[in-house]
This record gives C-alpha cells, structure tokens and sequence, in this order.
C-alpha cells in the first residue's frame, strides 16, 4: 500500500523545501517516492527539474547521489488538473467540452474556497491509484490556517453538491468565498445578460461531475486517515505556529500527529562570558558594574529572539510529547538538488520508519 507523508505548517514556514528533502530521504531509504508540490521556489523547481506544467510526475535526476530508490516530482497545476477530472469524468466528450468553455467555469474553476486543497487531493488520490509509488509526500496548500486542508474534502463536496450550487445565482453569493464573488460581479459587468445563462449551462454540465466529486471525497477521508502527519515548524519564527492548537485540533478530527520537523535550526552559539569574566573584561571602565548588568540584559532579549537551535528544538518537542528532527539552517544547500542531498542524512530516520 502506498505510503502518505503530509507535511503541514504555515506558509513560509519551509515546507515545500522540507517535502523535497523528505522525498530524497525515501529514495535514500530505498524506495519510489514522489513528491506533490505546491508553489516551489524557483531555485528548488529548478533543482528538482520540475516541469513548469503539466499534470504528471517527472523524475528527478539522482545520478551520482548514490540513492537505491527513486524520486519523481510534480507541481501542482490547479487549472490543468481541474480540466484534467472535467474531461475524464464528464458523462461524454462533448459535455465536457463545453464545460470547459464556458465562460463561467472558466472563471471560477480555480477560484472556488477550497479548490487548491481538492485539486491537492484529486492528485494524492489519483498518485495512490497508479499504485507505482512506495510513498507520496504530500506538501500541503500555502492556507492561512493549518487546518483548512482536513477540512477540505467536506467542504469541497458541500460546494460541488448540486443543491448548494443553486446558491451560485443568489445575491450575494451565498457560501461562495470573496474572490468568486468579485469574479461574479466582474463577468456580470464584462458579459451582462448573457451571464445568467452560463451559469444556468454551468450548473447543469458540473451536475454530471457530482457523484465523482462525492466519490472523491470518500477516498481522500479514507487516505487522510491513515497518512501520516508532520508539522515543519520554521525555527526562525516557531512562536508563529501554535502547537497546541494544532495537536488538539488535529485529535478533534480524530488524527494524530507523527512528529514535528523543526528545520532552520541554528547551529549552537558559541560559549557566552559569564558575569564575572564579563566584569574583568570591562574593569576599570566606569560605570563598569552597570554595563554588566546591560550587557547580560541585552545578551538575554538577543537569545531569546533568536532562532531554535539544535536543543531548544528537542525540548519544544519533547514537551510537546513528539518525536522530532531537524533540519539545519543551510541557505545555500536548499538551493540545488546535491546541496538538499547533504540534508537527506537528518530526515533518513524519520523515513525509514516503518508506518
Ligand atoms: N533548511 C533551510 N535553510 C535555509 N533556508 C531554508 C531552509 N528551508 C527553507 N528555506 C528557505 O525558506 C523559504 C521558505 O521555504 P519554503 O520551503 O518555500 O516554505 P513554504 O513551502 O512553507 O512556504 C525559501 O526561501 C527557502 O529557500
Ligand atoms: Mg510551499
């Protein structure tokens, strides 16, 4: 059965960097992995020659690393792959056809809350089926809040059911986000009267697509529930991410997390003076005893703001009761496919689990 690997976190926390590592991790483990990406940096797309489009996986090249497995790779294309499930589950050809002309879809296909999270999961699922992958490491949408991507499969069916899609035509646009409604208001001045009527059309062709889009939500619950969950927490800004919050949503949804990666972690600093050879240093300088006192108070705010090193990321996970690693601060490293191989040996454990 194919593994699931989802690597949750705020935006900019490194994730997208952190599934790429955890993908050649697997392949250093052995196996046929592939990885889902969302937004790379260019650097790293380029790295992990990433096709600019397209709707499957490309390998990546590992010749000279060394690794018995394999890594392949795919961005995630919203529009490509929303098309892709209009064509191959429309009832015929031509219904198809013209659902992707019409002006409507056209406008709203990737506009819709929730369609980045689906058109994720219509490929995690779609990566299982071809059953030609060990693991799939799943980098998660850029959301604003960690969890929106569980909720994702019932929000996305409540949207495609046919019902809720008379809400569509209702002022105000009903459970419809704000950009969709924007895109509403912005056809209705390009395309006047004729809008009411592609809608009307776009309602009755998606109509055809609803027992997939209900099918689909069944298999992704299915897959979410025995994918294994890890939070990348940005040392840099771990304040940023509220792990408590996240740990007892997440077992609201009856899931558990496998672990925490806490990646730019610093490396140790160096040995600080204490205040007595703080003082000897500074003998004689007046006022000496009062620019102690400021220094240490300074020393102390610095280290504090600073970013995670090595312990303070163990101890944050072991309070938290998880198994944590690292990944270290390596701004050149993350940028080519040999630098990310150097930061394979930190993720080898956590992919040699057995699940
Ligand atoms: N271990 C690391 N060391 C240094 N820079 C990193 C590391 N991991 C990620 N970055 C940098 O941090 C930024 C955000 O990383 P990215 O993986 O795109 O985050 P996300 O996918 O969570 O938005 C990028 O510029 C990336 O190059
Ligand atoms: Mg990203």
């Amino acid at each position: 059965m194919t593994r699931i690997d989802l690597c949750c976190g705020l935006g900019g926390s490194g994730k997208t960097t952190t599934a790429a590592t955890l993908g050649l991790a697997h392949a250093a483990a052995g196996r046929r992995a592939v990885v889902l990406t969302i937004d790379p940096a260019r650097r790293l797309a380029n790295a992990l020659h990433l096709p600019l489009h397209g709707t499957d996986p490309t390998p990546v090249p590992l010749e000279g690393l060394g690794f018995p497995g394999t890594l392949s790779a795919l961005m995630l294309d919203h529009t490509a792959t929303f098309d892709a499930v209009v064509r191959r589950y429309s009832p015929d050809p031509e219904t198809a056809e013209r659902l992707l002309a019409n002006r409507y879809y056209r406008a709203i296909s990737t506009r819709l809350t929730g369609a980045h999270e689906y058109m994720a999961m219509e490929k995690l699922t779609e990566l299982v089926e071809a059953g030609t992958w060990d693991v799939v490491v799943l980098d998660t949408p850029p959301t604003q809040h960690l969890l929106d991507f569980l909720d994702a499969p019932d929000r996305v069916q409540a949207v495609f059911d046919r019902s809720v899609f008379g809400a569509l035509a209702e002022p105000g646009g009903g459970i419809l986000g704000l950009a969709t409604r924007r895109a509403l208001a912005l056809l209705e001045r390009v395309a006047g009267a004729t809008t009411m009527g592609d809608i009307r059309e776009f309602m009755r062709l998606i109509s055809g697509l609803s027992a997939h889009f209900r099918e689909r939500g069944t298999q992704v619950r299915a897959l979410l529930d025995r994918a294994r969950y890890l939070l990348v927490l940005n040392a840099h800004a771990p304040e940023r991410t509220d792990l408590d919050g996240f740990l007892d949503a997440l077992s609201d949804r009856g899931r558990t997390l496998a672990g925490l990666i806490v990646t730019r972690v610093a490396a140790p600093a160096p040995a600080a003076l204490g205040p007595a050879e703080l003082a000897a240093r500074i003998a004689g300088v007046p006022q000496a005893e009062a620019w102690v006192r400021a220094l240490l108070a300074a020393r102390e705010a610095a280290v504090a703001a600073a970013q995670l090193d090595g312990a303070a990321a163990d101890r944050l996970g072991a309070q938290a009761g998880l198994p944590t690693w690292r990944i270290p601060d390596a701004p050149e490293a993350v940028r080519t496919l040999q630098g990310l191989a150097t930061l394979v040996p930190n993720l080898l454990p956590l992919a040699a689990q057995s699940q």
